[in-house]
C-alpha cells in the first residue's frame, strides 16, 4: 500500500496527516479541502518538516481536485462543520451529510478499491451514510470515534491510577455521542488486574462520566472540536490497515446480527488490517453493558433515520 488521502484540511484532518507523514506510512499523501490554497499550504508547511523529522512521505495539497486523489489505498474522512460548544455531534447532521455523501461519491470514480475511514461527526450516521453512499463490501467502511473515546478513557483512568496510559486496556463501544457511548469499566484492567480492584466506585463512575464528554469538554475550552487525538487515532486506524497489524480497535462498523443489531453502525471491538476491518470480536457484554448497547442503537438508528428526510 502507497497512497493515502486525507479530506478536510481542517484541524483534525491537518493533524492525521501531520501524523501519517511523521510515521511514514506512505509515499504519497494528498490532502484535500474545498477552500482555495488551505491544503496546499498544509501540505506545504508539512512538507517542510521533512528534513526535520526524518520522514519522505510526500505530502500534496489539492483544492477539490479529485483527480490528485486516483488509486488512494485509505481515504480518510474529515470534512464538515466542527461543534461549537454547546452542541452536539448529532446537531450537525443537516450540513455534513451532504457534505460526506458527496465527498464519498467522488472519492469513489478515483479510487474504487479504497478503504473508507470516516471521522466526520455525527460518526455513526455518517459512516452509514457513507457505506451505503459507497455500495462496497462493508469491511471497507471504518468509523473513527471508540479509538479515540478509549484513548481519553485510559487517560482519566491514568491519571487515577498515577500509572502510565500504555499499561492500561480499556476499551469504549456504542455510539460516539456524550450519551451514547458506553466505557466498559468492567473489562478494563492496569496490565491485567482489573482496574475496579484498584479504584472505588465513585471514581470510576465519574472517570465514566468524564470519557463520555471528553470531546465536549474540549469544545467548551477550545471554542471549536479538538484535533490532536481525534488526529492521532485516525492515523492509528491507517496504520494499523497500511501495516496490516491485525490490531484490536473499537470502530465504528456495520452490524449485520453481532451484538443483536442489524442494519446499524456502531463502535465494537473489531480487528484492523489490510482488507479493513476484519472481525468482530465478541467481548460477552453482559445484561447491564447490553441494555446500555441497544439503548445506543436506538440514538443512532433515530440518528439515522433522520437521512431519509434531508
Ligand atoms: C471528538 O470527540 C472530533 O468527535 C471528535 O473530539
Amino acid at each position: 500500500m502507497s497512497k493515502v488521502t486525507v479530506v478536510g484540511a481542517g484541524a483534525v484532518g491537518a493533524t492525521v496527516a501531520d501524523n501519517i507523514a511523521r510515521k511514514e506510512l506512505v509515499k504519497d499523501l494528498v490532502l484535500l479541502d474545498i477552500k482555495e490554497g488551505l491544503s496546499e499550504g498544509k501540505s506545504l508547511d508539512m512538507t517542510q518538516t521533512a528534513s526535520l523529522l526524518g520522514f519522505d512521505t510526500i505530502v500534496t495539497g489539492s483544492t477539490n481536485d479529485y483527480s490528485k486523489t486516483a488509486n488512494s489505498d485509505v481515504v480518510v474522512i474529515t470534512s464538515g462543520i466542527p461543534r461549537k460548544p454547546g452542541m452536539t455531534r448529532e446537531e450537525l447532521i443537516g450540513i455534513n451529510a451532504g457534505i460526506v455523501k458527496g465527498v464519498t461519491e467522488n472519492i469513489l470514480k478515483y479510487s474504487p478499491n479504497t478503504i473508507f475511514v470516516i471521522i466526520s461527526n455525527p460518526m455513526d450516521t455518517m459512516t452509514y451514510l457513507a457505506l451505503n453512499t459507497a455500495g462496497v463490501p462493508k469491511n471497507r467502511v471504518i468509523g473513527m470515534g471508540g479509538i479515540l473515546d478509549s484513548a481519553r478513557f485510559k487517560c482519566y483512568l491514568s491519571s487515577a491510577l498515577g500509572c502510565s496510559p500504555n499499561d492500561l486496556q480499556a476499551t469504549v463501544v456504542g455510539g460516539h455521542g456524550d450519551t451514547t457511548m458506553i466505557p466498559l469499566t468492567r473489562l478494563a484492567t492496569f496490565n491485567g488486574t482489573p482496574v475496579s480492584n484498584l479504584l472505588d466506585a465513585n471514581t470510576l463512575d465519574k472517570i465514566s462520566a468524564d470519557t463520555m464528554v471528553g470531546g465536549a469538554t474540549l469544545t467548551a475550552m477550545l471554542g471549536t472540536s479538538a484535533w490532536y487525538a481525534p488526529g492521532a487515532a485516525g492515523a492509528t486506524l491507517v496504520e494499523s490497515i497500511i501495516r496490516d497489524e491485525k490490531k484490536l480497535f473499537p470502530c465504528c462498523v456495520y452490524l449485520d446480527g453481532e451484538y443483536g443489531q442489524n442494519d446499524i453502525c456502531l463502535g465494537v471491538p473489531v480487528v484492523v488490517g489490510k482488507n479493513g476491518w476484519e472481525k468482530i470480536i465478541d467481548f460477552k457484554l453482559n445484561d447491564e453493558e447490553m441494555s446500555k448497547f441497544n439503548k445506543s442503537a436506538d440514538a443512532v438508528r433515530n440518528m439515522n433515520s433522520v437521512l431519509a428526510t434531508l
